[in-house]
């Protein structure tokens, strides 16, 4: 029996109007159920949001974005604040996706700052973290992920931390289908995990979630899942299908 809650989000991506998003939701609520074993998280784009958190009433299912602006207001052109999150009900955000550092330019000082916004508006990050595989294979992995916790968490401290939720995604692995190994992702999770008992302590290093993320599906999900210190997914391509995505949380479940 793992100490900690497993929480298996959906990161739905640049994918789903908002009625396809709603048919999607009403089929994982309607096979998930009320059960409160495990957490479950969409993430739909932001046009889906309202119709999402709609279609999530009454349901023990939590509302996730994908991203966020980290200042309360103003010019800035086609940007979401963590408010507006929150006034739909929103509870997790999605911070520092590889696709965001990538596309976007988003760098670790920029994440941090969405990070602390994120957090005194009450909305859980994922703080996404993870290495390419050019950095890999030159053996970097563990400075890089080091590099990003360092960044993404500066100036968090102890009382906030443990409503961050950590999301370990090789980027090699995301959307590849090429999944990391038990032992590639168990090495680097014990990583984070020793990590953050130096930079806050080992009781809230203990209860910090850190998902895993990269070609998850119901298939490899319950090796994984089966560490020590992977306490859940973060899914893509798996979490845009009912079957795929309620058999992942059933996965859980099971490994729970
Ligand atoms: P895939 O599950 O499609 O590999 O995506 C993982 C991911 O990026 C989740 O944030």
């Amino acid at each position: 029996m793992k100490s900690r809650k497993f929480l298996i989000a959906g990161n739905w991506k640049m994918n789903k109007t908002a009625s396809d998003g709603v048919d999607l939701i009403k089929d994982i609520v309607a096979a998930v159920g009320p059960q409160t074993e495990v957490d479950v998280a969409v993430c739909p784009p932001f046009t889906g949001l309202e119709s999402a958190s709609k279609a999530l009433e009454g349901s023990a299912i939590k509302l996730g974005a994908q991203n966020m602006h980290p200042k309360a207001s103003g010019a800035f052109t086609g940007e979401i604040s963590a408010e507006m999150l929150r006034s739909l009900f929103a509870s997790y955000v999605i911070l520092g996706h590889s696709e965001r550092r990538q596309y976007f330019g988003e760098t670790d000082a920029f994440i941090n700052e969405k990070v602390t916004a994120a957090l005194k508006n009450l909305l859980k990050p994922i703080l996404c973290i993870g290495e390419t595989l050019q950095e890999r294979e030159s053996g970097k992995t563990l400075d890089v992920v080091k590099t990003q916790l360092e960044g993404g968490l500066a100036g968090v401290d102890a009382s906030n931390a443990v409503n961050i939720v950590l999301a370990y995604e090789p980027v090699w692995a995301i959307g590849t289908g090429k999944v990391a190994t038990t032992e590639q992702a168990q090495e680097v999770h014990a990583f984070i995990r020793g990590w953050l008992a130096t930079r806050f302590d080992k009781a809230v290093a203990g209860k910090m979630r850190i998902l895993y993320g990269g070609s998850m599906k119901p298939s490899n999900a319950p090796e994984l899942l089966a560490q020590e210190d992977i306490d859940g997914g973060l899914i893509g391509g798996a979490s845009l299908e009912a079957k795929s995505f309620v058999d992942l949380v059933k996965a859980a479940m099971s490994a729970g």
